[in-house]
């Protein structure tokens, strides 16, 4: 089975990763926390008071950077 993930950074935003079924960010600690809904934002822009998720932060940061995909496929 391949499972292929695209990683999307938004135009002036965030990393956007799609989630299917359950999901769990494991901080540099190794400590793990459930991540809830369809999509999972991460922030690119330095800015967010809820590091490593976007917060919004960057509209009042004025964040600039180009957008784009990766797609990554795990076999
Ligand atoms: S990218 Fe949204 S708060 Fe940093």
């Amino acid at each position: 089975m391949t499972d292929k993930i695209e990683i999307t950074a938004r135009e002036n935003g965030p990393y956007l990763i799609p989630v299917t079924g359950s999901a769990t960010f494991t901080d540099a600690e190794g400590d793990s926390q459930p991540v809830e809904g369809s999509m999972v934002a991460l922030c690119r822009c330095g800015q967010s008071g809820n590091k490593p998720f976007c917060d919004g932060s960057h509209k009042k940061a004025d964040f600039q950077a180009p957008g784009g995909t990766v797609a990554i496929r795990a076999t």
